[in-house]
C-alpha cells in the first residue's frame, strides 16, 4: 500500500467440493506484498491429506456428478457467465493481482481482461467440438468420438497469476473436465477470489478445486496421484522435468509449458524507432517475469553502437514505481528468493559481458523486491546469462554479422518457446521465421498473445500447446467407434 499503511492481513480457505476449507493440518503460510514486504494474507498450507480429499471430489464430479452429463451448451454459458462475473470484478482483481504480484496496476488491467477473454473465447469452443466419420473399407460405420481427459491438476506460476488459472481452467472445462486448480503458493490470491463465484456462475460442486501449497508438498502428490489423468504444468525447466518423472509411474498426459531464453533479432534495416521499442519492451515488460521474454536481444553488427546506446538512453527512462500508480512501467520482482536470482544473474553477467545499465537492486526504494532495469552488451552465446532464464528485466546483448549468423545464435538454445525479428525485407522475414526454432515466431512486434492463437514451445521449452482449438485438444481423449452394419456372422470359423 502506497503511504505504508499496515493493510489488513486476510485470512483464506481454499475451496474443495464446492466448499470453502481449511488445510487438514490446520497450517496456513503468508503471502507477500513485494513492494512492501509485508504480508497481506495468509492461505491454507495443502498437503497430501488435502489433494486427495480435492482429487476424489474432482473425481466423483466427472463420474457421477452432474457435470458429466451436462451438454456443451450448458457449459458454454457456465464460460461465459464466469467472463461476466471477472468483468464485473475486474478493477478489484487487477488491484489484487498487482499488490501481490508487484506487476504495474496497468498491465494487471490488462491480464484481468485476458481473462475474461479467455473463459469467454472457450465458453464458444465449448460446442464446436467435433467428432470424425472414419471411411473405412467396410460395411460398418466408424466414428472418432471427441472426450474430455478426466480430472485435470493444473500447476501455474506466479507471473500471470489468474491468466494462467484461465488457460488451464477455460479449455478444461469446456471439455467437460474437472480440475485441481493449484495456484503458485506466491500469487494464491486473485484464484481464490475467483473460486467465490464458481458455484454461482452454475459449477457443480467438485468441478473445480482451488488448492494453495507448496511444490514439493502440494504439487508433487497432485502429480503422483494415480486418479489425476492430466497435468497441466507452466513452470520452470526444473520442476517440468521432475513431473515428467512423475507422472511417468501413472503414465499420465503432461502438458509443459517451461519459459525460455527466446531471440529478438534486429537488422540494420528494421525502423530503428520502432526496434529500439520493441527491444525494450520485449524483455522488460512485466519486470521480465515473462516466459517468451525477449532476453537475447541479437543485433547486426552495423548498427549495434547506435542500437545499445539507444536502448540504454531509453532504459534510462523507465519509471521503477509502486505498482498501484498508474505511471508505473515496473514494479518489484514477486518475491524475495526472485529478487535473489535475478541479482545473481546480475553478479554473473558483470563477469561475463559489459554492463550498459543497471546491474544492480534500484536502491531509491527503501523497501521492495526492486531490481534496475538492467542490459549487458558484448555478450556471448555461451554466456551463462545468454543461456539460462533469469526471469527478470535482464538483456543480453549479442552482435551478429549477417542472417545465417543471426538465425544460428538464435536456436543455439536449449530453448525454443518464441523469437522475433525486426526487418523491412520480407524475403529475410520469411527465411527467418522458417529457420527459427521456436513455437512462436513474431515478426515486426514482440510479445502479443491471443487466446486463438496457439502457446508452446520447442526443445525445452516444453511440449504440448495452449489457447485456441490447440489448448482443448490437450484436454481430449479421442475414441474410436467402430459399428458393424453387417448383420451376418463375421465366418472366420
Ligand atoms: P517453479 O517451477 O518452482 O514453480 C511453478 C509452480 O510449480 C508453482 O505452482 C510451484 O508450487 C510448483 N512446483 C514447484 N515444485 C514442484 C514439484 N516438485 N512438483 C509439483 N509442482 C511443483 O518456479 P519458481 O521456483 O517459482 O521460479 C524459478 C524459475 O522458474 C524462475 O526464475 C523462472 O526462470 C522459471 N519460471 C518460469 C515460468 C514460466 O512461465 N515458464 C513461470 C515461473 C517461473
Ligand atoms: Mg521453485
Amino acid at each position: 500500500m502506497p503511504g505504508g499503511v499496515k493493510t489488513e492481513v486476510r485470512t483464506y480457505q481454499m475451496y474443495i467440493n464446492g466448499e470453502w476449507v481449511d488445510s487438514q493440518s490446520s497450517k496456513t503460510f503468508p503471502v507477500y506484498d513485494p513492494a512492501t514486504e509485508e504480508v497481506i494474507a495468509q492461505v491454507p498450507e495443502a498437503n497430501a491429506e488435502d489433494v486427495n480429499r480435492a482429487v476424489a471430489a474432482a473425481k466423483a464430479a466427472f463420474e457421477d456428478g452432474p457435470w458429466a452429463t451436462t451438454t456443451a451448451q450448458e457449459r458454454g454459458r457456465v464460460l461465459f457467465r464466469l467472463a461476466d462475473k471477472i468483468r464485473q470484478n475486474a478493477a478489484k482483481l487487477a488491484e489484487l493481482e498487482a499488490r501481490n504480484c508487484g506487476k504495474p496496476i496497468v498491465e494487471a488491467e490488462y491480464d484481468i481482461a485476458d481473462v475474461a477473454t479467455c473463459f469467454e473465447y472457450y465458453g464458444g469452443l465449448a460446442t464446436k467440438i467435433l467428432g470424425y466419420v472414419n471411411p473405412v473399407p467396410d460395411n460398418a460405420m466408424n466414428l472418432t468420438l471427441k472426450e474430455p481427459i478426466g480430472v485435470a491438476g493444473q500447476i501455474i506460476p506466479w507471473n500471470y497469476p489468474l491468466l494462467m488459472g484461465a488457460w488451464k481452467l477455460a479449455p478444461a472445462l469446456a471439455a467437460g473436465c474437472t480440475c485441481i486448480l493449484k495456484p503458485a503458493e506466491q500469487t494464491p490470491i486473485t484464484a481464490l477470489e475467483m473460486a467465490n463465484w464458481l458455484a454461482d456462475v452454475g459449477l457443480p460442486p467438485g468441478v473445480v478445486n482451488v488448492i494453495t501449497g507448496f511444490g514439493e508438498t502440494c504439487g508433487a502428490p497432485l502429480v503422483q496421484h494415480p486418479d489425476v489423468n492430466k497435468i497441466a504444468f507452466t513452470g520452470s525447466a526444473a520442476v517440468g522435468k521432475i513431473i515428467v518423472k512423475m507422472a511417468a509411474d501413472t503414465v499420465k498426459r503432461v502438458t509443459l509449458e517451461l519459459g525460455g531464453k527466446s531471440p529478438n533479432i534486429f537488422f540494420a534495416d528494421a525502423d530503428f524507432e520502432a526496434a529500439i521499442d520493441g527491444a525494450l519492451f520485449g524483455v522488460f515488460i512485466n519486470q521480465g517475469e515473462v516466459c517468451s521474454a525477449g532476453s537475447r536481444i541479437l543485433v547486426q553488427k552495423t548498427i549495434y553502437k547506435k542500437f545499445v546506446d539507444a536502448m540504454t538512453e531509453k532504459a534510462k527512462k523507465i519509471k521503477l514505481g509502486a505498482p498501484l500508480d498508474r505511471d508505473t512501467k515496473m514494479g518489484p520482482l514477486v518475491s524475495k528468493e526472485q529478487f535473489e536470482r535475478v541479482r545473481s544473474y546480475q553478479e554473473i553477467g558483470k563477469k561475463e559481458a559489459k554492463v550498459a545499465i543497471g546491474g544492480g537492486r534500484a536502491e531509491k526504494f527503501a523497501k521492495g523486491y526492486y531490481v534496475e532495469p538492467t542490459i549487458f552488451y558484448d555478450v556471448s552465446n555461451s554466456a551463462r546469462i545468454a543461456r539460462e532464464e533469469i526471469f527478470g528485466p535482464v538483456a543480453a546483448v549479442i552482435p551478429f554479422e549477417d542472417e545465417k549468423d543471426a538465425v544460428k545464435i538464435a536456436n543455439d538454445s536449449p530453448y525454443g518457446l518464441a523469437a522475433a525479428v525486426w526487418t523491412r525485407d520480407i524475403f529475410k522475414a520469411f527465411r527467418a521465421v522458417k529457420a527459427l526454432r521456436a513455437g512462436i515466431v513474431w515478426v515486426n512486434h514482440m510479445q502479443p498473445t491471443y487466446v486463438e492463437a496457439p502457446w508452446g514451445g520447442y526443445k525445452q521449452s516444453g511440449f504440448g500447446r495452449e489457447l485456441g482449438p490447440w489448448g482443448i485438444e490437450e484436454y481430449l481423449e479421442t475414441k474410436q467407434v467402430h459399428i458393424n452394419l453387417n448383420e451376418a456372422p463375421i465366418g472366420w470359423y
